[in-house]
């Protein structure tokens, strides 16, 4: 399969064709991606939470993302592979983005970086990303790095305002030059005005029909734990697969029924015989 470009993600909007999006952290999730076929691999900063255990994506830092992003570089090759700037690595100055986003492309070979919001400020920041010559994916609706501004993890678009927000910011992002436009948690009547409006591909995140779908790896292999949001689907229960794999090897240890014969190496008669003389006996 060769390589999936921002052409062919514009080819598949303009067949009909959906695309299918997966996050991923490391180098066994990005194989897994990679072997099952999806388009595009978002190291997302939702690694925050469910890889390194933070309790949201605000406190992870561009190192840290940096690592996860290398790791899935390594595991994928037709993928098209984007990365979330984390919050703070951004905000302060275009100058700021614009460097962020290099790192990414030079140090972790993305392919693309994501970026949340729609603000004048955050319009500026993609106009000055896609100039330095690194193609952006926008990210509205349900942000969750600005999450406490929007007044907490809640579905986005749902009141005349915030639905006329979405679509100012839609046009925006989409005019500043994205490639691409995240869209989460959103009702699937605006998300199908915004397919009407807007000419680039629209992932949909818990926001019903669109080009193509995204969902956290961990929660779709069900390794997630506790609550997830509405919108995720499980299609693999991972999580408890991984604990009964555990367990089960826990008692063969305390029962001494593990390792079998066929886990020992042999040791020949002259290595017994040495480690003997060596012990004195
Ligand atoms: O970080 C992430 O996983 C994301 C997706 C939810 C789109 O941004």
């Amino acid at each position: 399969m060769p390589k999936v470009s921002i052409p062919a993600l514009a080819e598949k909007r303009a067949a009909g064709e959906p695309i299918v999006m997966v996050t991923a952290y490391d180098y066994p999730g990005a194989r897994a991606a990679e072997r099952a076929g999806v388009d595009m691999v978002l190291v997302g900063d939702s690694g925050a939470q469910v890889v390194l255990g933070y309790d949201s994506t605000v406190p992870v830092t561009t190192d840290e993302m940096l690592v996860l992003a290398r790791a899935v570089r390594r595991g994928t090759e037709t993928a098209f592979v984007v990365c979330d700037v984390p919050f703070g690595s951004t905000e302060v100055s275009d100058a700021q983005a614009v460097e962020t986003s290099i790192r990414f492309v030079k140090e972790a070979g993305a392919d693309s970086v994501k970026l949340e919001g729609g603000s004048e400020s955050r319009l500026s920041r993609i106009r000055a990303i896609v100039a330095a010559g690194i193609p952006v994916v926008a990210h509205l609706g349900l942000t969750p790095q600005t999450a406490t501004a929007l007044g907490g993890m809640r579905a986005q678009g749902r009141t005349g305002a915030s639905a006329a927000k979405l679509v100012r910011e839609a046009r925006g992002v989409q005019e500043a030059g994205a490639f691409c436009l995240v869209v989460e948690a959103v009702p699937a009547e605006i998300t199908e005005l915004l397919r009407g409006e807007l000419s680039i591909p629209i992932i949909g995140i818990g926001a019903g029909d669109a080009d193509g779908q995204v969902l956290v790896l961990n929660d779709l292999l069900g390794i997630t734990e506790g609550h997830t949001a509405k919108f995720v689907k499980r299609y693999g229960s991972v999580g408890d697969d991984s604990v009964a794999a555990i367990e089960a090897y826990a008692a063969e240890v305390r029962s001494r029924t593990f390792p079998g014969p066929e886990h020992r190496y042999a040791a020949t008669d002259e290595a017994i015989a040495a480690a003997r003389a060596e012990l004195g006996e």
